[in-house]
C-alpha cells in the first residue's frame, strides 16, 4: 500500500492535482485503495487537454452546415405505411429487437433526489417514468408475444437506487430476466483553473461522461456480443425522460429494414427557434446534431426558403441502430463536449462549499456525434404530440406539469 500511494502522490504531483491525496488519512480502507486505484488508472493527460478545450468556444462558423433530409411519416402512403408495419413486425415477431434506456444522467433540473426514472409524475395511476416505460414493452409482449429485452444505462451515481427500484416494484411485472442494467462511465469534475474537485468524502468528484458512452459500456459490458448470439438485429436507445416515447415502433424498423439504412433517429419539428432541443444537420456533408447549448442565435433562427427554420428536425433521443453498426462503432472514441455546473466540493481545508453558481466543468460525450461515422442515417419526422412529452425542469417548459398533459391527451384519460 505505502508503495502504491508514492506511485500516485508522484503521478498527482507530475500533473499539478496533489491536493487529490488531501484527506487520504481520513479514508477508510477500502476507500483508500479505491482512491488510489482510480488516481493509478486515470488518464491524467487527457484531462489536461479537457481543461484546455474549456478555453475554446464551439465554432461552426468554418463548417458548411445544411438542412439533412428526412422522411415524414404523415407522408407515407398507406400503402408504404402498410408495407413497413407488416415488415416490422414480423422483426419483432421474430425477437429480433431489444431495447435500451439511457437512464445514467443526473435529474437535477428536475430537482428529485433519486434517479430521474423513479420519478411520480403525478398521474392518477402515480405510475413513475420507468413504469411509464416499461408499458412499452409490456404491451409489445401482449401484441407480439415476444418479451423484448430491455436494457437500462445506469451511472455510478444511481445504479443501486435503480435496481433496488426495479426490484421493489417487482420490475412492473415485466419478466425479470429480460431487464439488465449496466453502469456507464464517469470523469473527474475540474474547477476553473483545471483543478480536480473532491467530493464530500474527499474523493474524486466523479460525473456521469455522457450518453455518448453508451456503446462502449454497452461493449465492454458484454451486451452487443450477448444481443448477437440471441440473434437480435435492431437497437432502439432512448432516453429516459420522454413519456410518450415508442419503443416498439413497427413502422420505425419496417422503413429502416427495407430503405436499408442502418441507423435513424426519429425528429419532430423544432417548435421555436430557441427551443431547447438538439437539431439534426449535415456538417461538411455529414449528418450530425447540433446541441443547443451549442448552436449560435443567427443558426438557430435562420429560415429555408419555405420560411421554415432551416435547420427544423429536433432531436427527440429516439435512435435506433442495426446489430452491424453497433458492434462497429463500439470502439470509437468520441470528442466530449463542455457543461459548467454547480457542483459542491470539499475545499482544500476539509470545508464542504456549496455551489451557488456554476463553478465546474463537466465533460461529455453525445452519442449523436457517431453519426458522422455513419453517412447512410435517417432522419424520420414524426408528430411531436404522438411520441415528445419531455421531462425536463421542475417547473414552465418541458416539467412534469406539460408532460403530464401531453400524456393524457395522447391516452385520452
Ligand atoms: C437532450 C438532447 C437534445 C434533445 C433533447 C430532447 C443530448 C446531448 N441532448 O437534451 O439534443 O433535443 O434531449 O429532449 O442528447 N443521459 C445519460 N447519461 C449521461 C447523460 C445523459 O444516460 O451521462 C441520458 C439522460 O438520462 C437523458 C438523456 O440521456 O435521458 C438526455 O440527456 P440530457 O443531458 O438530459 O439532455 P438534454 O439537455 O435534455
Amino acid at each position: 500500500m505505502e508503495e502504491k500511494l508514492a506511485i500516485a502522490k508522484g503521478i498527482a504531483e507530475k500533473y499539478g492535482q496533489e491536493h487529490i491525496l488531501n484527506f487520504y488519512e481520513e479514508l477508510s480502507a477500502e476507500k483508500k485503495e479505491e482512491l488510489l486505484d482510480e488516481i493509478l488508472t486515470m488518464d491524467f493527460k487527457e484531462l489536461e487537454s479537457l481543461y484546455e478545450s474549456t478555453k475554446v468556444k464551439p465554432n461552426f462558423e468554418n463548417a458548411k452546415i445544411e438542412a439533412l433530409p428526412h422522411i415524414t411519416k404523415a407522408e407515407l402512403t398507406e400503402e408504404q405505411k402498410q408495407k413497413y408495419t407488416k415488415i416490422g413486425e414480423e422483426i419483432i415477431k421474430q425477437g429480433k429487437l431489444a431495447v435500451v434506456t439511457m437512464a445514467g444522467g443526473q435529474g437535477t433540473r428536475l430537482g428529485h433526489s433519486g434517479p430521474k426514472g423513479t420519478y411520480d409524475l403525478g398521474l392518477e395511476s402515480h405510475k413513475s417514468i420507468f413504469e411509464i416505460l416499461c408499458d412499452n414493452v409490456k404491451n409489445a409482449r401482449e401484441a407480439y408475444g415476444v418479451a423484448i429485452p430491455w436494457y437500462i444505462m445506469t451511472s455510478e451515481e444511481n445504479n443501486e437506487e435503480t435496481i433496488q427500484f426495479f426490484e421493489k416494484n417487482n420490475y412492473f411485472n415485466y419478466p425479470k430476466e429480460k431487464i439488465q442494467f449496466f453502469k456507464q462511465g464517469t470523469l473527474p469534475m475540474l474547477d476553473t483553473n483545471g483543478k480536480i474537485l473532491l467530493n464530500e468524502e474527499g474523493m474524486i468528484k466523479q460525473a456521469p461522461d455522457g450518453h455518448g458512452g453508451v456503446f462502449e459500456a454497452m461493449r465492454k459490458n458484454g451486451i452487443i456480443y450477448k444481443m448477437k448470439e440471441q440473434g437480435i438485429e435492431w437497437i432502439f436507445i432512448s432516453g429516459v425522460d420522454n413519456i410518450l416515447a415508442k419503443f416498439v415502433d413497427p413502422i420505425f424498423i419496417g422503413v429502416q429494414a427495407e430503405e436499408k439504412r442502418m441507423t435513424a433517429s426519429k425528429s419532430v419539428i423544432k417548435a421555436y427557434a430557441d427551443e431547447k432541443v438538439g437539431v439534426f444537420c449535415k456538417r461538411d456533408g455529414k449528418p450530425g446534431v447540433i446541441e443547443y447549448t451549442e448552436i449560435s442565435d443567427d443558426l438557430a433562427k435562420a429560415l429555408d426558403e419555405k420560411g421554415e427554420f432551416l435547420l427544423g428536425d429536433a432531436n427527440i433521443v429516439n435512435h435506433q441502430f442495426h446489430i452491424s453498426v453497433l458492434e462497429k462503432i463500439s470502439t470509437e472514441k468520441l470528442p466530449y463536449h463542455i457543461a459548467f455546473k454547480k457542483a459542491n466540493y470539499k475545499d482544500k481545508n476539509g470545508k464542504i462549499i456549496e455551489a451557488t453558481e456554476p463553478n465546474a466543468y463537466k465533460f461529455e460525450a453525445f452519442l449523436f456525434d457517431i453519426f458522422s461515422a455513419v453517412p447512410d442515417m435517417l432522419v424520420f419526422r414524426v408528430k411531436r404530440e404522438e411520441e415528445f412529452a419531455p421531462v425536463k425542469n421542475k417547473e414552465g417548459k418541458d416539467s412534469p406539469e406539460t408532460a403530464r398533459q401531453l400524456y393524457k391527451k395522447f391516452y385520452n384519460l
